[in-house]
């Protein structure tokens, strides 16, 4: 490696928030060093340690950033496995009556513990049931479900195929589905009859049969059966669960795969365009969603973990099902939300399950200090060890919250900054050892090379603010995209050619400590769901009143930012832009995307700013969706600088004087 200007400084002097352990700080430093000096005995050496291979690698990281451009890098690339050997055979020996899935659903108290001897035999079933239907190696199952042990069973029974699942949010739209099936071509998609959240059901099934319609793709609709009421059937290509699932056999020989297999595929929102199909492999994937987990949380043999996110996200991939099953933890799935019944509904489950390990989203601890401090402290939290959050830039404000309130003071806070493209954890303190700073995710994993880059794609040095790129590839990191390698190139490497861009800007301290602030991109970051603005832009210009559109985020005090929404209307729209077009408005937007996107706000404008180009100047909307036009900065090229003014006195604010 040439130039490796990571700062990793052991902040002797920071002691603010968790206890914490210089001495042990110092340990992680020197393996931090390790991991950047040989980063391929350093990986070989963590997945011959972690990963139960059939075929043990001997080969680290080949190709680069630079050749990426040629065709994949790759890890571990001599090296066959089957991954749920690692998450399910091997702890048969060692833990086969622990619980690994301990289960609950919407309503408080509806537990069920799964023990990875159970597991093993439900996914054994359910690869045998999978695989009597047709599905291949290296066929893509969709799985459009909500939070049910079947969902992780059906990853793991798709895993043991070798079959390449992808999740899809049980809130996305019957179009949205549509889109990834279509994108991924797959041959089976695995639902449920109704979802269930918050007492109210999801027509998941019904969805499923709008987003089929016409797609030849699709052979097999397998239906887990959750609430039991009645659902659309097409004969011949429906089949219940049960009816395949339970009459299988419980052993089933894994399917041997080559490291650099792909193991799922997940759709995630970018600045352009349609989400794209992001592709993780088998080896290194597994190697480090292990590795990080074991090492941020401070795994232990008995603890209770449980990370209350969705199995539609990266973070259920990665933290509730792959990288605890590979450590042989006991991994909470919860169906419900945290206002279900009442804002106490975590830390009642704290109290009835003893969790030690709890990881969640800045949004929520939010909305809950916001509901006042009874709803925690009438539960007991004495069992609470380590508390995590992932998703979008914790403020000072609700870190102190979770940590003095919810973790009497003696927790240590886990901050955890990642991606979808980076398959775990990058930037992260490390329970207990890393001394905390509330609202900073701290200091890279060992093995993680950051960099701060100007737009000339200069390193920056010591104390600086930049663009975050990552100098260097991790066995987690995402291979391509899928059926596009040109735009995982175009999207991730070529803004800083050489370099990983990871579409957030980020502060450097006096200490080395990261601060990340947001994206840079048109990306918006809503309750930590990550949607591009161009989606919500499509969508919004498809309504027959709307000529144009724009979308910006701003800071919103729950949900970190929320979606502000320019429009201007058709000539000949009869609409007054009032609640009723908002309504429809918003009706789009959730037949297009999904029920998790809505528009907060919305403005009738005259007209964009745009360039003589005909770009739009986001910027000048980002200033006034912030209420903030103290200094929107040049407009001069502009093609009708008019229509600043117009928007600002439209949003009710006073134009600076010129
Ligand atoms: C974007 C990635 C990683 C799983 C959930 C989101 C933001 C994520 C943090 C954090 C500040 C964070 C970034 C990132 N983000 N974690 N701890 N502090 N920002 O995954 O949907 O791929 O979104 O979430 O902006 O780029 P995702």
């Amino acid at each position: 490696m040439t130039d490796t200007p990571t700062l990793y400084e052991v902040p002797e002097r920071v002691s603010a928030g968790s206890p914490s352990s210089v001495p042990d700080m110092n340990a992680w430093r020197r393996e931090w060093l390790r991991a950047r000096n040989n980063p391929d005995g350093f990986w070989l050496e963590q997945t011959r340690d972690r990963i139960a291979w059939r075929k043990a690698p001997t080969l680290g990281l080949e190709g680069s950033y630079s050749t990426v451009k040629d065709g994949p890098f790759s890890w571990f690339s001599d090296g066959t496995l089957n991954i749920t050997e690692s998450c399910l055979d091997r702890h048969l020996e060692e833990r086969p009556d622990k619980v690994a899935i301990l289960y609950e659903g919407d309503e408080p108290g509806a537990v069920e513990r799964i023990t990875y001897r159970e597991l093993h035999a439900r996914v054994c079933k359910a690869a045998n049931a999978l695989s009597e239907l047709g599905l291949k190696k290296g066929e893509r199952a969709i799985i459009y479900m909500g939070m049910v042990p079947e969902a992780a069973v059906a990853m793991l029974a798709c895993a043991r195929l070798g079959a390449i699942h992808s999740v899809v949010f049980g809130g996305f739209s019957s179009e949205a589905l549509r889109d990834r099936i279509r994108d991924c071509g797959a041959e089976m998609v695995i639902t449920q009859d109704e979802g269930m959240r918050a007492g109210r059901t999801i027509p998941l099934k019904e969805t499923t049969d709008a987003a089929c319609e016409g797609e030849h793709s699709v052979k097999s609709v397998v239906v887990v059966k959750r609430t039991g009421s009645d659902v659309g059937w097409t004969e011949g290509r429906d089949v219940w669960w049960h009816d395949v699932v339970e009459p299988a056999s419980a052993e089933h020989e894994a399917v041997e795969c080559a490291a650099e297999d792909p193991l799922f595929i997940l759709y995630t929102s970018g600045s352009t365009g349609k989400p794209k199909g992001v592709v993780h492999t088998c080896g290194g994937y597994i190697t480090y969603t292990s590795y990080t987990h074991q090492v941020v949380f401070d795994l232990r043999e008995d603890d209770v973990y449980a990370c209350v996110a969705d199995v539609g996200w990266i973070t259920g991939h990665s933290y509730i099902v792959y990288g605890p099953l590979a450590n042989g933890a006991t991994t909470m799935m919860f169906e419900s939300t945290p206002l279900y019944p009442d804002a106490g509904r975590y830390w009642d489950m704290v109290e009835r399950h003893g969790i030690t390990t709890f990881y969640t989203a800045p949004t929520a601890i939010r909305a809950l200090a916001a509901k006042g401090d009874d709803f925690v402290t009438k539960y007991d939290r004495s069992s609470l060890r380590v508390l995590g959050t992932v998703g979008e830039p914790i403020n000072p404000e609700a870190w102190e919250w979770y940590h003095s309130v919810v973790g009497e003071g003696r927790c240590n806070i886990v901050d955890t900054w990642w991606q979808t493209e980076t398959g775990g954890m990058m930037i992260a303190p490390i329970a207990p050892a890393t001394p905390t700073k509330p609202g900073a995710a701290s200091n890279p994993l060992p093995g993680i090379l950051p960099v701060l880059v100007d737009k000339d794609n200069r390193i920056l040095r010591g104390p600086c603010s930049g663009h975050l790129c990552v100098d260097y590839s991790w066995p987690g990191q995402a291979r391509t995209v899928w059926g596009d390698h040109a735009r995982y190139v175009a999207t991730y490497f070529s803004t800083y050619p050489g370099r990983y861009f990871t579409g957030d800007g980020c502060r450097r301290d006096e200490d080395g400590y990261y601060w990340i602030t947001g994206r840079v991109d048109d990306v918006i970051n809503v309750s930590g769901h990550r949607m591009g603005t161009a989606e919500f832009e499509a969508a919004l210009i498809s309504a027959e009143d709307v000529a144009e559109a724009a979308v910006v985020g701003y800071p919103h005090p729950i949900k970190g930012q929320g979606v502000y929404a320019y429009i201007v209307l058709q000539p000949d729209s009869e609409s007054d832009g009032g609640e009723a077009l908002e309504k429809a408005l918003n009706g789009v937007v959730r037949t297009q995307i999904g029920a998790q996107a809505r528009v907060d706000t919305f403005q009738i404008v005259p007209g964009l700013p745009k360039t003589r180009s005909g770009k739009v100047m986001r910027r000048i909307l980002r200033k006034v969706a912030e209420r903030d036009v103290s200094n929107i900065g040049d407009t001069s090229t502009l093609a009708d600088p008019s229509v600043v003014n117009a928007i600002i006195e439209g949003a009710g604010l006073t134009p600076p004087a010129l």
